[in-house]
């Protein structure tokens, strides 16, 4: 077997969840390699609940809900599909692609139409992923169930594998979103003014689609690269065995493996970022991963959102159902920072297997980012009482040409959310970057930031994604160099906004030129 149907097969198991799921879910997931995808078709399955999904056409076969997997240096080539009602892309998050196969929402594929979109995968090897990203439309496209997960592999990811003696379907990729449940099914997308201002938030928790999903995996250890693909909450990713948590190991963060694992008990993901880890059930017959309960940090009350576009008038929701009418929260959410289950993992009767040791080296990463000279750029993150969230107090436009960056540039950048605010988890379109330091980050959080410069043990690696809770200050170092190999000629847009997808569609969102 070679590296790509091992890893393929690992994945694919993703589908044997042994619980049937409580409601009609997303079919299981398999593994498919980027490069065989010849069509991608976006589609909807259920008018009333406004479910979507993707299907992978590899021209023999066609697989719901694909995870992707890459080796570094694939091509995808593929001509994407759109059988939605409404405007759609397919961003790829994490990747750096010009601006043409970014799918950031600069040229949204129509109602009925198809684009070819062809690319090579240059990052890093580390678990990427997919979403619609057309301007207005991203909240209810993704909370309909348009999120896949790409797996890129490169020879220092199949490194780590063999020092930890991965077995096939010990290794997981995860999206975790949150629904509403009511009586047994899910309910379609439709939130009040409330949610649009503080996100929507669900009250159960999907594991690629399904329910109280459960993992069997063997002795020794698990890795799990999981994602947060819920619109808006939080989660304080924990491993319970009853009462008590299970130590775990950060191998990675969004756009690849630290340079040393950090050991820990507890790790904030928010929507958008990733984290890699791995975890040793040793003799336990099961773990709870959940979200531990924290304090959410919601200090914004009572501004009217603004969630309607001029574009949204031409297309019909998904369910019948309409955005951001209505006061207050729609029924039923459960609070940003309750605890939530989110997926089981069952270990096989066998006996224990004692884990390899754990590499004190990951990758060539450094341990701490060089602090770039010169320019330093300036952004506030703010609280408008009539407009809602909005960077620098300016709503988005698409047609802005927005900060002009030369290609190769380093910067830093200053980001200073606002001490009337939320949690804003803000994302780089096209490049990483490392956060250099964190100022003013609250009681809860602050605790878990023990490394140099108050940085949580997930800014030790790199990141697209960065949180900032109310009253923060974060200090990245930029990094607008392309990867080994990439080369795109002229200007290319790109975006930085954040991924609370009600914040982002409600025009928390900025461009940049790169040339
Ligand atoms: Cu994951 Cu601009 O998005
Ligand atoms: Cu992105
Ligand atoms: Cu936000």
């Amino acid at each position: 077997m070679n590296r790509r149907h091992f890893l393929a097969a690992g994945l694919a198991s993703l589908g044997a969840a042994c619980a049937p799921p409580a409601v009609r879910t997303a079919p299981a997931p398999g593994g498919v390699a980027l490069a065989d995808v010849r069509r991608f078709i976006v589609e909807r399955t259920d008018p009333i609940a406004g479910r979507c999904r993707y299907v992978a056409d590899l021209g023999t076969r066609q697989v719901a809900q694909p995870i992707l997997v890459a080796r570094r240096g694939e091509v995808f080539d593929a001509v994407i599909e759109n059988r939605l009602p409404q405007p759609t892309t397919i961003h790829f998050h994490g990747l750096t692609l010009p601006e043409a196969e970014d799918g950031a929402g600069f040229a949204p594929i129509a109602p009925g139409e198809r684009k070819r979109v062809r690319f090579d995968v240059k990052n890093r090897s580390a678990l990427y992923w997919f979403h619609p990203h057309a301007m207005g439309f991203t909240a209810e496209q993704v909370q309909a169930g348009l999120a896949g997960l790409l797996v890129v592999t490169d020879p220092e990811d199949d490194a780590l594998d063999a020092a930890l003696g991965i077995s096939p379907g010990n290794r997981l990729a995860l999206a975790i979103a949150d629904v509403r449940v009511a009586a047994g099914a899910i309910r379609a997308y439709a939130p009040g003014a409330d949610d649009c201002l503080h996100g929507w938030l669900g009250n159960r928790a999907l594991a690629n689609g399904t329910l109280d999903a459960r993992y069997e995996v063997a002795p020794g250890w698990v890795r799990l690269q999981i994602l947060n693909a819920c619109n808006s909450r939080g989660l304080l990713l924990a491993f319970r065995d009853g009462d008590a948590l299970v130590p775990f190991h950060l191998l990675g963060t969004d756009g690849g493996l630290l340079a040393a694992p950090q050991a820990l008990e507890r790790v904030f993901l928010y929507g958008g970022e990733r984290v890699d880890i791995a975890i040793d059930p040793g003799e336990r017959s099961a773990l709870a991963a959940v979200s531990l309960q924290f304090d959410p940090r919601h200090h914004a009350l009572g501004a009217t959102p603004r969630h309607q576009h001029a574009a949204r008038e031409r297309y019909a929701p998904l369910a019948g159902e309409s955005v951001c009418e209505g006061a207050g929260f729609a029924a039923d959410h459960l609070p940003d920072g309750v605890e939530l289950p989110l997926f089981t993992l069952r270990m096989q009767s066998n006996p224990a297997r004692g884990a390899a040791a754990l590499p004190a080296r990951l990758s060539a990463l450094a341990d701490a980012p060089a602090e770039p000279p010169g320019t330093t750029r300036r952004l506030r993150l703010d609280f408008d009482e009539r407009s809602g969230f909005l960077i620098d107090g300016t709503p988005y436009r698409p047609d802005e040409s927005g900060f002009a960056l030369q290609r190769g540039a380093r910067e830093v950048w200053e980001i200073k959310n606002s001490p009337i605010s939320m949690p804003h988890a803000m994302h780089l379109h096209g490049f990483a970057f490392r956060v250099l330091r964190r100022q003013g980050t609250y009681g809860a959080a602050r605790a878990l930031a023990g490394a140099p410069g108050g940085r949580l043990p997930t800014d030790l690696g790199v990141k697209d994604t960065v949180v900032l809770w109310p009253n923060e200050t974060v200090w990245l170092a930029v990094d607008f160099t392309l990867p080994p190999g990439a080369a795109f000629r002229g200007a290319q847009r790109y975006m930085f906004h954040c991924h609370n997808l009600e914040h982002e569609d409600g025009m928390m969102m900025r461009n940049l030129t790169v040339a």
